[in-house]
């Protein structure tokens, strides 16, 4: 059919992927933080938690890149200057209403800071929603100072129990596919990608927290949490029926998370 292989070229999946994102966060702004912030490890905390704890003491300054509704902003009071930058004015409206910023609406694939202004830079299940990820890659080591961390987290499917495997189960029957992200790096491709703009990956390390599943609302807003462009409604909603059939005062659902710590070094720049 005339047509259908520019419908299927990486540019128009990826323009469908950014119409998607745009419409989602507009209308679902702070869901992110709704769901982690029940998300929870006994020791460690939230996912939150933890990646704070990959910032050493309290830096000058802190850039959160995809901030969503900001919920880092929480954890750097002064003298630490913080600033969330965000494409989504929605989720950056959220941020506003809970007095948090300063905030900037714009994209991490063009930062409107000059070179070398950070100490750190912080992401917090984001890295995987930029494309090209180079091209973000490259803008985090550019306005990073030499010695300056950057802290990503990400979801990824492991590690998991044994237990957890119903929970899965039961949401792929539901919704009939895999929840989807523009893109899953293996553990060596994202260090290998910032290796390229001079980023060495310090720490790389995966934990599962696990949310709360005890009635019908913790499953619908997992599902809703959820990255589903393609899932029909029907189906959607089997798999909130399915997840409230597990619920219980005990149930949880794993969410696993993997932390990636890198640092400019002092003598290198960016490529
Ligand atoms: C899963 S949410 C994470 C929000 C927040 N960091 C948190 O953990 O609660 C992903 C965020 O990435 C933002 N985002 C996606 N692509 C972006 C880009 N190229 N530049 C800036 N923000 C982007 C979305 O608008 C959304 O707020």
């Amino acid at each position: 059919m005339p047509g259908t292989a520019a419908m299927n070229s990486p540019q128009a999946a990826g323009d469908r992927w950014r119409g998607f994102l745009t419409a989602y966060h507009r209308d679902h702004a702070g869901i992110t933080e709704t769901l982690l912030d029940r998300a929870t490890r006994p020791g460690v905390g939230t996912p939150y938690d933890w990646l704070r704890s990959g910032v050493p003491g309290k830096p000058d300054r802190v850039v959160d890149l995809a901030c969503g509704s900001a919920p880092m902003n929480r954890y750097f009071a002064q003298p630490t200057d913080y600033l969330g930058i965000d494409v989504s004015r929605g989720e950056l409206e959220v941020a506003l209403a809970r007095r948090r910023g300063p905030l900037v609406e714009a994209n991490v694939l063009d930062l409107p800071l000059p070179d070398s202004c950070t100490d750190v830079v912080i992401c917090s299940m984001a890295i995987m929603l930029l494309e090209p990820i180079e091209q973000a890659l490259s803008e985090i080591a550019r306005v990073l100072r030499p010695g300056g961390r950057f802290i990503s987290t990400r979801p990824v499917t492991w590690p998991i129990r044994v237990r957890d495997v119903r929970v899965g189960v039961e949401l792929f029957r539901g919704l009939r596919q895999m929840p989807e992200l523009p893109q899953r790096f293996t553990r060596s491709g994202l260090s290998r990608l910032q290796a390229s703009v001079g980023l060495s990956v310090t720490e790389d390390r995966a934990l599962r927290f696990t949310h709360p599943l005890h009635d019908a609302s913790d499953a619908a807003c997992i599902v809703e949490g959820l990255y589903l462009p393609t899932v029909d409604p029907n189906h959607r909603r089997a798999a909130v029926e399915r997840l409230t059939n597990l619920a219980g005062p005990t149930r949880a659902v794993p969410v696993s998370i993997r932390r990636t710590v890198a640092i400019r070094p002092i003598s290198g720049s960016p490529s």
